[in-house]
């Protein structure tokens, strides 16, 4: 049997059509940049979020970024974030002048560990970006704490938890602004770039709504300088048509992150992902821990399973960040979770039949 890692034309098959007339209007209108599109995916996704505020921009680490600097971290200034994550949440910090310092991750959920922040904050720290990685909100309370006690704002990087919940909030709507991706294969994907900033706070909304748009407020009037980093109408229109499925596609994400669960669990070589009750993952990725991993990955290869590696090797000691002074055992954790993390097939269009053969595939690696 062939198990792709990610289906996205499965996906794109019944809605081709609602797509298709969708970008016919845009040409008939000539209406590609702006428009009800945008400002209807807004709406619909800030609501979506539970927040007062969506700004649409043309990407995850535009989001990141633009939040970043509407919330005045700057240079010289110190962000906080975690070493086991895509390299855009620290593109992000880097690009705005500020320096990443990093912190372990916790071993039961792989997101950043509260309990390591305070001992890295300096007078030059301005920001904590957790991530919620995998789909699985970071734990967010200790997190605001600490930010309040210390003055700091708190950026959530919720680019692969698109309707994750924490204690009830959806990812995104807890720290002072959320950053989301909408890269084709993320729960919510575009069909390019896209990515979107949420929040509660109406001037960080305008800040971000200016700097997407070279810094204006009126068409040739600049106020500050920006970017050019708008979301497209086409974009935005796919965004609005996928939208009203994500609640559906979030829930059969989950029903087989449980189905991998049960078939799964009964192999002590095989650690699954930890989903706290006050926590509501959204499995972007389905990832689990194993000693032998290359050999498992190419078992399944030969077996005709794609898996991913999310991510094979951790912030701190990639070539990019060599001038920051980390070293290999700063972070134990985030390096022994890269060495045995293998991302299972996750995608709505998942069958049963295919979860299961992946589990028979794993349990004949390991001669049960
Ligand atoms: C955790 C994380 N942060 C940031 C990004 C950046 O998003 P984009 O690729 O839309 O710029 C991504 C997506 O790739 C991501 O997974």
């Amino acid at each position: 049997m062939k198990i792709p890692f990610l289906d996205l034309v499965a996906q794109g098959q019944p809605l081709k059509d609602d797509i298709l007339a969708m970008v016919g209007d845009a040409i008939d209108g000539a209406g590609f940049i702006g428009g009800p599109n945008v400002t209807g995916f807004e709406a619909d996704f800030a609501a979506f979020c539970e927040t007062r505020h969506c700004v649409g921009v043309a990407s995850g680490t535009d989001a990141l970024r633009f939040a970043l600097q509407a919330a005045g971290v700057k240079a010289g200034d110190e962000v906080i974030t975690v070493a086991h994550t895509f390299i855009a949440t620290t593109e992000a910090i880097s690009q705005v002048g500020a320096k990443p310092v990093f912190v372990d991750i916790r071993p039961d959920t792989w997101n950043i560990d509260f309990d390591q922040i305070e001992a890295r904050i300096t007078p030059q720290t301005s920001a904590i970006v957790p991530v919620h990685l995998y789909g699985q909100p970071a734990d967010m309370d200790p997190i605001l704490e600490i930010a309040e006690k210390h003055s700091l704002v708190v950026i959530e990087d919720a680019c692969q938890a698109h309707g994750a919940r924490y204690k009830g909030r959806r990812a995104g709507s807890i720290g002072d602004i959320g950053c989301f991706s909408f890269y084709p294969g993320k729960n919510l994907g575009a069909y390019g770039e896209a990515g979107a900033a949420t929040t509660n706070n109406s001037d960080l909304a305008q800040y971000m709504a200016k700097i997407r748009d070279h810094g204006q407020k009126k068409k040739y009037y600049h106020d500050i300088e920006g970017y050019n980093g708008r979301l497209d109408a086409i974009q935005a229109g796919v965004l609005g048509i996928k939208l009203k499925h994500l609640q559906d596609w979030n829930m059969a994400r989950r029903s087989h992150g449980a189905r991998y669960r049960d078939m799964l669990s009964c192999l002590p070589e095989v650690t699954l992902p930890t989903e706290a009750p006050e926590m509501e993952s959204v499995y972007h990725l389905f990832v689990i821990l194993v000693d032998q991993r290359d050999a498992l990955q190419s078992f399944l290869s030969d077996k005709g399973v794609a898996t991913g590696l999310h991510y094979p090797q951790p912030l701190h000691l990639q070539e990019a960040y060599r001038d920051l002074g980390y070293q290999q055992g700063d972070f134990p954790v985030t390096e022994s979770v890269a060495q045995r993390l293998l991302s299972l097939p996750m995608y709505p269009e998942l069958m049963p039949e295919q979860i299961q053969y992946v589990a028979d595939c794993i349990k004949q690696f390991y001669n049960r």
